[in-house]
């Protein structure tokens, strides 16, 4: 490999990846999205086929991402560039940069919110709520004054904008190293809280029996979906962070603690919000409310509820700064790599314009709610468009391109650097991952994005 690196960060450790990359990961999807969705599919049930999901396609996909940023030590533009010399697999880079942009735009909504909210817990706001409907109203109220919800969307850009300003080892890397370890102690708090609430059993047994009716074909395409979404997998945000990794690094198992992590966190996220939803007496199928409109009544109803809910949303916004830092790098790693910019610069014009490409979704709530596209206003058609087309093609291309285009011999080498002891002692990883990457992990992805775009129904629909 051939590619000229001079001068280019690099992690200072590989504890110092795998926090970072796992920061990427945890996000709102885990504590937001995770828990209601297992809660509405069946609990037990639709985890168990999340874990099937997170193995047959995001670990090995996963694996792939971070091996082709660590080979070339590029951005996604650069890795594709590097290693096909064409236009059409550099565009799949580039589909990714793009779609650096459209998550960051929506999910800096989200994640402003959640800083908001925090300012809402220490004022105590939420002590005028008996019922889940006057949260609703709060929260209503909150999201329809522009000045509320951009200015937060401004305030948590300004927080990422930060980080990735230090760069890849003083922003980035000391940035998980503190956030990560916070994140993890105050879940661990809240579930500990939750676990010990009287009527908190109904929670446990809510996300952790399963309930199989409540499994259908479209709960299993849903976790395939967020097995991907959850790993940050499709868009070069772990290619990008693999290209700052170390060749003496082993990238099977630093991907494995990193989804280990994702998911215990997802899990423990789901126990914690469900023991005290339970116990409180709550409606459990709240949805996409249930953090924004259930959980302030829930914690106006518990003791100590005051210092909890601070400290939830703050680690809600911890979970959703480490993982936007990420987002935003990938588009300044590719003007830093392939246009020469100063980093400096890329984060402050970047920064700004995801900022800007955010302020009609912030906008979708108030303002320009009529506003529609297809049906879907600008919050939801960002979502729609990132985690339904952007996510799953690029993901599919990227199994595709690592597994049938680059040369397998080549990749194998590239693999073996820094788990050469791995491989000598259990050889069958090699095989089953090729098997993964090759069959499995392209023909799920491509099941998946044709049942979002609706063509998978269609054609159910024939056969019936
Ligand atoms: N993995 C993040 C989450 O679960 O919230 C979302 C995400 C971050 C997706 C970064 C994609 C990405 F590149």
């Amino acid at each position: 490999m051939s590619v000229k690196t001079s001068g280019r960060e690099n992690w200072g450790s590989k504890v110092g990846f795998i926090l970072a990359a796992a920061g990427s990961a945890i996000g709102l999807g885990n504590i937001w999205k995770f828990p209601y969705i297992a809660g509405e599919n069946g609990g037990a049930a639709f985890i168990f086929i999340y874990l099937i999901c997170i193995a047959v396609i995001g670990l090995p996909v996963l694996i792939a991402e971070v091996l082709l940023g660590r080979t070339t030590q590029r951005n996604p533009v650069g890795a594709f560039k590097a290693l096909s010399n064409s236009p059409y697999w550099t565009a799949i880079g580039a589909m990714g940069v793009i779609a650096g942009f459209v998550i960051l735009s929506f999910y800096g909504v989200v994640a402003g919110w959640s800083f908001g909210y925090i300012f809402e817990a220490i004022k105590g706001s939420f002590y005028e709520f008996e019922q889940p409907n006057s949260a609703a109203d709060f929260f209503g109220s909150l999201t329809s004054n522009v000045a509320w919800i951009v200015g937060f969307l401004a305030l948590f850009m300004c927080l990422t904008m930060f980080i990735v300003y230090s760069g890849v080892q003083k922003g980035i890397e000391r940035g998980s190293k503190i956030l990560m370890p916070l994140l993890l102690i105050i879940l661990i708090i809240l579930m500990i809280k939750g676990i010990t609430l009287d009527g908190s059993e109904k929670g446990i047994a809510f996300i952790l029996q399963p309930d199989w009716s409540l499994v259908s074909g479209e709960s299993v395409l849903l976790a395939l979906g967020h097995a991907f979404f959850t790993l940050s997998l499709g868009m070069g945000a772990m290619m990008t962070y693999g290209s700052y990794m170390s060749k003496k690094d082993s990238i099977p198992g630093a991907s494995l603690q990193i989804v280990f992590l994702d998911t215990f966190i997802a899990l423990i996220a789901g126990v914690a919000i469900f023991t005290a939803v339970f116990a409180t007496g709550l409606d459990p199928a709240a949805g996409p409310g249930l953090i924004f409109q259930t959980l302030p009544v829930v914690f106006t109803k518990m003791p100590g509820g005051y210092i909890f809910s601070i400290m939830f949303f703050l680690l809600l916004t911890i979970a959703a700064l480490t993982s936007s830092i990420s987002l935003l790098e990938v588009v300044v790693a590719y003007f830093v790599d392939e246009k020469k910019w100063a980093r400096k610069k890329a984060v402050i014009v970047f920064g700004t314009v995801t900022f800007l490409v955010g302020v009609p979704s912030a906008l979708s709530f108030n303002l320009i709610a009529d506003v529609k596209l297809f049906g879907l206003n600008f919050f939801d058609l960002a979502d729609w468009l990132a985690s339904n087309i952007l996510l799953p093609v690029g993901g599919l291309f990227i199994s595709v391109f690592v597994a049938w285009v680059w040369g397998f011999d080549k990749v194998l080498v590239e693999l073996k650097r820094g788990a050469e002891s791995l491989f000598d002692n259990y050889p069958w990883i090699i095989t089953f991952w090729k098997i993964f990457i090759k069959y499995f992990s392209p023909v799920l992805i491509f099941l998946v994005f044709l049942h979002s775009i609706g063509v998978l129904d269609l054609i159910i629909d024939l056969f019936k």
